[in-house]
């Protein structure tokens, strides 16, 4: 069976997850659910980065592992809420995991690959990262509005510079490995010119994993972390299972940690002598109000809140219809609702109704004959655009049909076939529109997976709850049979105020 692994960033859990977290975890389940969806295993790993010094100031006076400890609880409860399937929730501070780092180090180290050296510096907590004088603003890091800090110690350092040439090399020759395009000539850059050894460990820390050999410094923590893609499927305790899933297929992540993934990891499993990931794409950041959201601006919206309120499916559809996957966007309650009524009171939800109403009143809710229908190339667009990582482009094809079927109700006026008791072309055209909402349902089952189920029900249909191979034929022309009794329920979506 073909596998599929598929990561988000792990998150600091120095505060609850905001709209911006639940974006890269929702983008990751519906690719997720695609991939079970054409019968693949699927491992899909998210979890938190618990060894960041930031997440020590955010437990104040408490003991840090019961402050992580109930953090944890919270996110993957919220994760758990929002209707994510992740198959493995990893925290850093696992024992799996410190095994992990210290397996790795070992292994870098003896490659000569770690030497110890002296490091004076400017240090932004909020990025967990040295940053050039030249990328503040107004002395500022520009992304946490705060001036960092100069560190000045002795550290471990990671030969980043000597996989320099390999690096390019990789990038050059695997055109897919970093995407979108934009990403890749950012990072491109960065390995030509701007990147040099990195620190490693850190003198002045009480909190993290030792480092191998000389306990008094601990492990820098993006060095930790990223072992996280390997800590979780079995790195140190179960080699099956890691020959089963590295390298990952994909790791999602945001645009702002994209030289982490694409430059520093893959150096660090070129001196382990492991296998790279196939595909790290980079999204963008959404703002509230032209303003990044961010935990240390204070301007975050909680995506609980937004789900309790709309819906998961509702949130999940606006999220990935209105922001171009791979581009920045911007967040608005009153354009979710305005997509809302418009995209699925109007378009979606009133076909499902008409069509099941027709179907009632004409056929007595019975399928008719199997008739030709007008799905043309929306399968293969569908599965090209999520194979490219394209979310929007598969949403937008799936309202292309649904516009299609909407036209073609009003084209057909079935009301009037009726009247003229013209019963075979009734008959037919109720035919396409059933076996196209079907269809429809399968496309939006990663996207909307409750919506999707719905219209299963209402098609009188099995609900996708375990997926194999064999579902491939579920999207061919006609599996809808006829003589088949529907089940007409409540509009998926009334309208909003
Ligand atoms: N802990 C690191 C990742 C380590 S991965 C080995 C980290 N954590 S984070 O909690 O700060 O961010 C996690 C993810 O959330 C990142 O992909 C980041 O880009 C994403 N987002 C946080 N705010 C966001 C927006 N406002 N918009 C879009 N994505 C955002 O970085």
């Amino acid at each position: 069976m073909k596998t599929f692994y598929i990561t988000t960033p792990i998150y600091y859990i120095n505060g609850k997850p905001s709209i911006g977290h639940a974006y890269t975890a929702i983008a990751a389940d519906i690719l997720a659910r695609y991939h079970r969806m054409l019968g693949e295993e699927v491992m899909f790993q998210t979890g938190t980065d618990e060894n960041s010094q930031k997440n020590v100031e955010a437990a104040k006076e408490r003991d840090v592992k019961e402050y992580l400890d109930e953090m944890a609880a919270l996110w993957e409860r919220t994760f758990d809420s929002l209707g994510l399937t992740h198959n493995r929730f990893i925290r850093t501070t696992e024992v799996a995991h410190y095994n992990s780092v210290e397996k790795f180090w070992k292994t870098v180290e003896s490659k000569g690959d770690i030497y110890l050296g002296s490091y004076e510096g400017l240090y932004c907590q909020g990025c967990e990262a040295f940053v050039n004088e030249s990328d503040l603003v107004d002395d500022q890091c520009p992304h946490h509005k705060k001036v960092p800090k100069t560190i000045k110690e002795n550290n471990y350092f990671f030969r980043l510079t000597k996989y320099r040439d390999d690096l390019l090399a990789y990038i050059d020759e695997h055109p897919d490995f970093i995407q979108p395009e934009a990403r890749r000539n950012e990072v491109l850059s960065y390995v030509r010119n701007f990147m040099t050894d990195i620190s490693i460990s850190r003198e002045t820390m009480n909190w993290g994993i030792p480092v191998p050999g000389d306990e008094k410094h601990r492990v820098y923590v993006w060095f930790d972390a990223l072992i996280n893609y390997l800590s979780g499927v079995g790195y140190v305790d179960d080699t099956t299972a890691f020959e089963k899933w590295w390298p990952a297929n994909l790791h999602l992540v945001g645009k702002d940690i994209i030289k982490f993934h694409c430059a520093l990891w893959p150096a660090m499993l070129m001196s382990a002598g492991l296998p790279l990931p196939k595909n790290v794409f980079a999204h963008g950041f959404f703002t509230i109000d032209g303003q990044k959201m961010s935990k240390s601006l204070g301007n975050t919206v909680d995506p609980v809140e937004m789900a309790e309120k709309y819906g998961n499916d509702v949130l999940r559809y606006f999220l990935f219809r209105e922001i171009p996957f791979g581009g920045d966007g911007d967040f608005s309650e009153a354009r979710l609702v305005g997509r809302y009524n418009t995209d699925l009171a109007n378009e979606l939800g009133n076909l499902v109704n008409r069509v099941l109403t027709m179907t009632e009143k004409y056929t007595n809710g019975t399928v008719p004959e199997v008739a030709d229908g007008f799905l043309a190339g929306a399968w293969p667009s569908y599965h090209l655009a999520l194979e490219e990582n394209r979310l929007s482009d598969a949403l937008d094809i799936v309202w292309g049909l649904i516009r299609q079927a909407n036209q073609f109700i009003d084209q057909q006026q079935p009301w009037q076939l009726a009247k003229l008791e013209e019963k075979k072309m009734l008959n037919d055209t109720l035919y396409v529109l059933l076996e196209t909402l079907r269809h429809i349902a399968w496309m939006l089952y990663p996207f909307m997976p409750t919506t999707a189920e719905k219209m299963f029900v209402q098609l009188g249909l099995e609900t996708p709850k375990e997926f194999s191979q064999s579902f491939e034929s579920a999207w061919v022309w006609g599996e809808l049979k006829s003589g088949h009794k529907l089940a007409k329920g409540e509009p998926l979506f009334p309208r909003k105020e």
